[in-house]
């Protein structure tokens, strides 16, 4: 009864997380979606914990297991309530490392017992065992814990780098020759885990196995460490020279990798539920991989290379294009009261300056006034995934007003003014214009087809990517400096009094 109602419990968490992950992909169900997949989960440890059973035996040992999971919880509830919208990259990477360890210790737990089982059944053997063999350990089984303890490894060592770039405690860091020791230690730990898998499957086969039977675990156990030990530096050479900024990408590569180590460990247990959250994480993080270097029109080589952030070091930064025009405060507000549509967009900046409380202001202000405002949202604005939809959710914008790239790029020639907040990639006209450039391809808000263009930066440095943006100098912008909150403060007052 009690397995039925596990499986139950399972079907129903798996359940959860399909519906729950097609929630997450529209902001007026995501919350919920969230909350779905939550109770999925809990339903899962919960069934695990009290119904699981192994050779007739519940797991037991709760004071560890709820006293485990009290202290886990109040960290990442604590975690999850303080971190600031631009940290969050952060706490993904290093939350998602955890995974990847968890999933690589299961490994080691289960190729523990199998050593154990295989070789060392009941030291001292008796006659009767030492002739015999207990019948082989099929291939599959060691190749699933291999696979789970190299790509869960990695997936810890390269999150733990990636977290620690993110938060400025790790500099990037290459040397010449660095791919070719990757490629080394990749092909070794290929080379080793076969040899592992192969042999330790063939040697419990093998007749008067028992009379070596602890040299066989010694050696199968040191192999195993090996391999572990490489794991981890190849998932530090991994992730190191890749530039800070490009950590998004990475941090959801190496989300896929923790995916697909989890659903490892589901084969290992025969657990459906970490089975389908294994599978539905290296799915989606795949997928996301994959859109991200596709809106940055970028190949995931060429963001495992590090060369964007390589060109954006040397590239055309310096290039000075001309000059600009400055604007002040009172022209700008003049000019959005009066508009008849106004877009905005809305970029990295703004994140850094947390103003999105005070634009949501200056758009319900316009609209009071009869303008017709909206936001243009790059697919890359920002530093991760849906970065401006959700900070703008914060400030309660309405979703309605949000227009993709596409939608927003045909109403730009009929919009009056743009103003661009804290963006800069993401505008650079020189993605279609210059086939030097690094972010040649990339598609861009095509902003300077608008009427005018009111530019808010603090300066005239460049973005991410390293390179000067022609849009600053181009005969429909202005610049308006200084810190994207403040400016929007002062211009919502000086709206306020026109
Ligand atoms: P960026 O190109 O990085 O430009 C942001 C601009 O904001 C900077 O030029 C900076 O200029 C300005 N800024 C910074 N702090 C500010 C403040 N407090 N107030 C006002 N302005 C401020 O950002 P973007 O246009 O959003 O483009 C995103 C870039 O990140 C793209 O190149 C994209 O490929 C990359 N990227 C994105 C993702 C995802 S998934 N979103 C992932 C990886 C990489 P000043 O210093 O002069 O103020």
């Amino acid at each position: 009864m009690g397995y039925v109602f596990l499986m139950l419990g399972y079907l129903l968490a798996s359940v959860s997380f399909i519906v729950g992950l097609k929630m997450l992909s529209h902001p007026d169900t995501a919350k919920r979606g969230n909350r779905l997949a939550a109770a999925g989960m809990t339903i899962a440890i919960v069934v695990t914990i009290f119904l699981y059973e192994d050779n007739g035996e519940r797991l037991g040992n709760y004071g560890w297991i709820f006293g485990a999971l009290f202290i886990g919880a109040v960290i990442g509830w604590i975690a999850a309530r303080k971190v600031q919208m631009t940290a969050m990259p952060e706490m993904v990477s290093l939350f998602n490392g955890m995974g990847g360890a968890c999933a690589a210790l299961i490994s080691m737990i289960e190729f523990n017992h199998l050593v154990h089982e295989t070789f060392l059944p009941h030291l001292p053997l008796s006659e009767e065992t030492l002739s015999g063999t207990i019948g082989q350990v099929p291939m599959t089984q060691v190749l699933v814990i291999m696979l789970g303890l190299v790509i869960g490894t990695v997936s810890f060592a390269g999150s733990m780098i990636a977290w620690g770039k993110l938060n400025g405690r790790v500099n990037d860091f290459s040397f010449r020759g660095l791919q070719l020791v990757n490629i080394l230690l990749l092909s070794v730990i290929l080379a080793f885990s076969t040899y592992l898998i192969v042999r330790f499957s063939t040697d419990s086969a093998a007749p008067g196995i028992f009379e070596n039977a602890q040299t066989a675990a010694n050696s199968f156990t040191l192999l195993f460490y090996l391999i572990l030990v490489l794991a981890i530096l190849y998932g530090v050479f991994f992730v190191l020279p890749i530039g800070g900024a490009d950590m998004p990408v990475v941090i959801s590569l190496l989300n896929s990798f923790t995916g697909v180590a989890a659903a490892c460990g589901g084969f290992l247990y025969n657990n459906k539920a970490m089975l389908t959250g294994g599978i539905l994480v290296g799915a989606a993080g795949t997928l996301l991989t994959i859109l991200m270097c596709r809106a940055m029109n970028r190949s995931l080589k060429n963001v495992l290379l590090g060369s964007f952030g390589a060109s954006a070091k040397s590239g055309s930064r310096s290039s000075e294009q001309g000059s600009f025009k400055e604007i002040t405060l009172s022209d700008a507000g003049m000019m959005m009261a009066y508009a008849e549509r106004v877009m905005i967009v809305p970029g990295y900046g703004l994140a850094v300056a947390q103003a999105q409380h005070i634009c949501h202001e200056l758009e319900k202000l316009l609209t009071q006034r009869g303008v017709e405002v909206a936001y243009a949202i790059h697919p890359v604005a920002g530093r991760m995934p849906g970065h401006m939809n959700v900070l703008l959710a914060e400030a309660d914008v309405s979703y309605e007003k949000l227009l993709e790239l596409e939608e927003a790029n045909q109403l730009l020639p009929r919009t009056d003014v743009v103003l661009v907040l804290g963006a800069n990639d993401v505008v650079n006209p020189a993605a279609k214009t210059d086939p030097a450039s690094p972010i040649y391809g990339m598609p861009i808000l095509d902003v300077e087809q608008a009427r005018q263009v009111i530019v808010n930066k603090r300066s005239m440095k460049p973005g991410y990517a390293g390179i000067e943006n022609p849009l600053f100098f181009g005969t429909k912008t202005s610049m308006l400096f200084g810190d994207a909150k403040k400016v929007l403060q002062e211009l919502v007052a000086t709206i306020k009094e026109i």
